[in-house]
């Protein structure tokens, strides 16, 4: 689990419905990890889908059509010639009515049959009977994922658009370790999401709003002078564009920069820090706040309003410190964002300070750079960064900021399938 917040109904925005009313066909075959798929039928169901199961033969030896009946709430169909179920609906209707035929666990039988054509039960039937989209989760051991048939039939499945999702690597049944496992629910679930949301033109954000704050913010210290920053806002505006992308719906709270705005993003401009806290308060409720803006520290305090005078001795300026942004709004309360993700501006012992950061300031996640003299981070286009998360550290390569951002965004997306 990610970060202090991370119930799964929590920020979970109404829109974000993709799976409600689809209509998803389950073949389910003969691998242990059928055991998972009671879990991913109720999930499923969960998210307003309607799921439909056939059972192969294998299949039934490791889950019963009754468990399967019961959860999906509809008939377990296993036998391509049962006369009820041909007079009922029949195995071209149940192609028909499906948006999607998923094949949960897809064995190496199951993949080859598909591959060659061969239809010797229903769910094979079913299969090549129908036109609408397949899904598959192979799942089996090892030495038959890696086999060259396998793989072969793997390729050629891919260059019908069948999509594969998984497997991943791990312990497997058999007692081996390697590629094989059957993908978990959520990556399914996610999988089918992204499907679905790719069928509709939108994209894995779609449905979530997300607060970005970026750039540096101007504190005055009488109507014509203030104390800035270095910062460009080069990242943060990159940040609120692919998240943008990726269909949420951003509002970028910006400090004073050359950047242009980011297309498809709503701009709120402020000067100052006590301005940005409040834009930002104003621009909640929103799952995901990023603060990827360098925001001072200090304002200047008493302003009179007036030009300060040249006098005989240089004047003695007053400081007072500024709200911290990403520290008040990441506090637990029913306003949190669901992911709340900072920036780590360091010039020394950058992981350390950065992890130190994180946990102060209550934040999810944390981007930790190096912005120390040389580093050409503040006015340059490449950062090399580090993402800190409660499950440790991970060291990116200098990328183009606009590669961070692209980066960041997916990670933002695959958390949000995920959580959300
Ligand atoms: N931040 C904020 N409000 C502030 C100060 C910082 O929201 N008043 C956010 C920044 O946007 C960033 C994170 O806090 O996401 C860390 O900012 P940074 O400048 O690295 O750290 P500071 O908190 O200012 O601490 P220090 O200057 O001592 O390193």
């Amino acid at each position: 689990m990610i970060g202090p917040n991370t119930d799964s109904t929590l920020g979970r925005p109404k829109e974000n419905r993709v799976l409600e009313n689809k209509k998803i066909l389950l073949i389910v075959a003969g691998g242990i990890a059928a055991v998972k798929v009671p879990d991913l039928i109720r999930r499923l169901r969960e998210r307003g889908a309607s799921v439909t199961c056939i059972l192969t033969k294998g299949g039934s030896q490791f889950v019963t059509p009754l468990t399967l009946a019961s959860l999906s709430g509809n008939k377990a169909y296993q036998d391509l010639f049962s006369l009820t179920d041909e007079a009922e609906m029949g195995h071209i209707r149940l192609c028909r009515e499906a948006d999607i035929l998923l094949v949960a666990p897809a064995t190496a039988d199951i993949m080859a049959k598909m591959t060659v054509g061969i239809a010797d039960d229903l769910a094979t039937t079913a299969l090549l009977a129908t036109d609408k989209p397949v899904m598959i989760a192979p799942s089996m051991n090892v030495m038959m994922w890696t086999h060259p048939a396998t793989q072969a039939n793997l390729q050629t499945l891919k260059t019908r658009e069948v999509q594969v999702i998984g497997p991943g690597a791990g312990d497997l049944a058999c007692g081996e370790v390697g590629d094989g496992r059957m993908a978990e629910v959520p990556d399914i679930i996610a999988a089918l999401s992204r499907h679905f949301q790719k069928s509709r033109g939108e994209g894995p954000l779609q449905g979530y709003r997300a607060v970005v704050t970026s750039g540096p913010t101007h504190e005055p210290i009488d109507p014509v002078r203030y104390i800035a920053n270095r910062s460009s806002g080069k990242q943060g505006h990159a940040v609120a564009a692919a998240l943008a992308n990726l269909g949420a719906s951003v509002t970028l709270v910006t400090g004073p920069t050359n950047e242009p705005a980011p297309d498809g993003a709503t701009i709120v401009k402020v000067e100052t820090a006590a301005q940005m806290m409040k834009a930002c308060s104003e621009a909640l409720p929103a799952e995901i706040l990023v603060c990827a803006a360098a925001v001072a520290d200090w304002s200047v305090a008493g302003q009179t309003g007036q030009k300060i005078k040249k006098g005989d001795k240089a004047p003695a300026l007053k400081l007072a410190e500024n709200p911290d942004i990403l520290a008040t709004l990441s506090q637990p309360g029913p306003e949190r964002p669901a992911l709340v993700i900072g920036f780590a501006a360091e010039t020394e012992n950058l992981i350390t300070n950065a992890q130190l950061k994180r946990a102060s300031k209550n934040c999810d996640w944390i981007v930790a750079n190096d912005v120390s003299t040389g580093s050409g981070v503040f006015s340059g286009d490449a950062n090399t960064v580090h993402l800190i998360t409660a499950d440790g550290v991970e060291d990116w390569p200098t990328m183009a900021k606009r590669a961070v951002a692209e980066r960041l965004a997916e990670r933002i997306a695959k958390f949000a399938e995920r959580n959300l």
